[in-house]
C-alpha cells in the first residue's frame, strides 16, 4: 500500500442492487480505483429494499447505492423509505435507461446524484461516491450552521425585546418621579389633616373615627404606590455584601410568621448545612422574599403545606438552560445557589401566567396588591444577575425560585 493511499479514510459503502451480475460489476469497479483519499471500500450489499433498510439499521455507511428497481419494492417508495431511514446519509441512485427521467427527479427532491447504468465507468462511481459524501457533509455544516443563527436571531429578538421592556421602565421611573414629586406634597397636606382631626380635642362620633381611619389607610396606600413605581423604575442603588442567603431567608420567615399563624399554613424548610456566602443587598432580597412568601400564602387553603428551601444547583441540570437570556445571567454549567418557594395553591392559569411580571397585573381585590410585587422583585433578582422564575407544578401550586450566582473569586 502506498503512503498516500494510508492516509485517506476508510470508507463505507451499501450497495443496493438486486442483480448479482450488477453487484459484482460494481464491486470490482470500485475495488480496481486507486484514491488518495480512500484506504480503504467496506462494500456491503442487499438485494431487497428490506434487507437493505435492517443492514442500515445495524450498522452506519457513508454512502448508499440504490437501485430502485427492487423485487418488494419500486421507484419513488425505494428512495423515500430508505432517505426516512437515514436522512443524513448521501444517496446516489442507480438508473437504468426506463428510470432516468425519474433520477434526475430525485436528485431534486435530495439524493445526492445518479448514476446511468448503462454508462458506468470505475473513476465515474468513485467520483460521484466522493463528491456526494463531500456535498452532505457541507449540507450538514450548513444546516447547523442555520440552527446556530436562528438561535442568535431568537437572543437578538429577545434582547431587543427586553431592552424595549427596559425603556418601558426607564419612561416608567421618569413618570413615577414625576408622580411622587407632585403628588406626595398633596398627601402629605392631607395627612397633616387627617392627623388634625384625630387629635382634635372633644367626643366623636363613631362615622366619624371610622372615616379617620380610611382616610389615613388610603393615605398610607397612595404612598406605598408611588414608593413601589419608583422601585419598578429600578433606579435604586443595590448594596452589596458578602451575606449569608439562609439567614436572609429565615429573617423573612420571622417576618411573615403572623401571617402564616392566622392561615394555620404549615411551613417546611429546607436548608443545607452549609451554602457559599452570596454578594448581595440583604434588603432588597428579603424585599423579594416578603412578596413571593406572600403571594404563596395568599394562593393557599388554610392549613396547606409552604415548602421554603435553599440549595447549590448548576444551570442545566437544576435549572433548566433555556437558551436565552440576559448577558450577565448565569450560563449552562454556572454554579448557582437556588431559593425555592413551593405553595400547594391554586396556581396561576395559563392565560395569566405570561402576565404576572407587568407592572401592576395583579388578581387581587383593591387596596390587597398593587401588582408590582413580581415586577419589582424581577428588577432586583436581575440587578443582582440572577434570575426569577415563577411556574405552575403538578399537581397543584406554584415554584417560583430566585437564582442567585455563586460569585468566582
Ligand atoms: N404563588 C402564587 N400562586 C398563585 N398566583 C400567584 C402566585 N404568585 C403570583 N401570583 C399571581 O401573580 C399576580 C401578580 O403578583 P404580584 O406579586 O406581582 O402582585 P400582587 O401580589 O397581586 O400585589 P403586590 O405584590 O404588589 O401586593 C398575583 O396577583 C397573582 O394573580
Ligand atoms: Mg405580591
Amino acid at each position: 500500500m502506498s503512503a498516500d493511499k494510508q492516509k485517506g479514510e476508510v470508507i463505507r459503502v451499501l450497495v443496493v442492487e438486486d442483480n448479482p451480475d450488477d453487484l459484482a460489476l460494481f464491486r470490482e469497479y470500485l475495488l480496481s480505483v486507486e484514491s488518495v483519499r480512500v484506504s480503504r471500500w467496506v462494500i456491503r450489499s442487499a438485494e431487497t429494499l428490506q434487507s437493505a433498510l435492517d443492514s442500515l439499521k445495524e450498522q452506519d455507511v457513508d454512502a448508499v447505492i440504490l437501485d430502485l428497481t427492487l423485487p418488494d419494492s419500486s421507484g419513488l417508495n425505494t428512495y423515500l423509505k430508505i432517505s426516512e431511514q437515514v436522512p443524513a446519509c448521501p444517496i446516489i441512485v442507480l438508473s437504468g435507461m426506463e428510470d432516468e427521467s425519474l433520477a434526475i427527479d430525485l436528485v431534486k427532491r435530495g439524493a445526492q446524484d445518479y448514476l446511468p447504468k448503462s454508462n458506468l465507468n470505475p473513476d465515474l462511481i468513485v467520483r460521484a461516491i466522493l463528491h456526494a459524501i463531500e456535498r452532505q457533509s457541507l449540507l450538514q455544516k450548513l444546516a447547523e450552521v442555520n440552527t446556530a443563527l436562528m438561535h442568535e436571531r431568537n437572543e437578538v429578538t429577545q434582547l431587543q425585546m427586553q431592552l424595549i421592556q427596559a425603556e418601558k421602565l426607564e419612561s416608567l421611573g421618569r413618570l413615577a418621579a414625576g408622580v411622587a414629586h407632585e403628588v406626595r406634597n398633596p398627601l402629605a397636606m392631607l395627612q397633616m389633616g387627617v392627623d388634625f382631626y384625630t387629635r382634635r380635642p372633644g367626643p366623636k362620633d363613631e362615622n366619624e373615627e371610622t372615616m379617620m381611619e380610611m382616610m389615613h389607610d388610603a393615605i398610607a396606600r397612595a404612598n406605598r404606590i408611588i414608593v413601589e413605581m419608583i422601585d419598578v423604575s429600578k433606579s435604586t442603588q443595590l448594596e452589596i455584601k458578602t451575606d449569608d442567603i439562609v439567614t436572609c431567608v429565615r429573617e423573612v420567615l420571622n417576618l411573615t410568621r403572623h401571617n402564616v399563624i392566622k392561615e394555620s399554613i404549615n411551613v417546611i424548610e429546607k436548608f443545607p448545612e452549609s451554602l457559599p456566602k452570596l454578594q448581595f443587598d440583604r434588603s432588597k432580597i428579603e424585599q423579594v422574599l416578603v412578596n413571593l412568601i406572600s403571594n404563596a400564602i395568599d394562593a393557599s387553603p388554610r392549613e396547606a403545606t409552604l415548602e421554603i428551601s435553599a440549595s447549590m444547583g448548576s444551570v442545566g441540570r437544576v435549572i433548566p438552560d433555556k437558551g436565552l437570556r440576559k448577558l450577565k445571567q448565569p450560563r449552562r454549567g454556572d454554579e448557582v445557589v437556588i431559593i425555592e418557594v413551593r405553595d400547594y395553591g391554586q396556581g396561576i392559569p395559563e392565560d395569566k401566567i405570561g402576565k404576572i411580571f407587568d407592572p401592576f397585573f395583579t388578581t387581587k381585590p383593591t387596596g390587597v396588591g398593587t401588582g408590582l410585587g413580581l415586577s419589582v422583585s424581577k428588577t432586583i433578582v436581575e440587578l443582582h444577575n440572577g434570575m426569577l422564575t415563577i411556574e405552575n407544578a403538578p399537581p397543584c401550586g406554584v415554584r417560583s425560585r430566585i437564582v442567585l450566582p455563586v460569585a468566582s473569586g
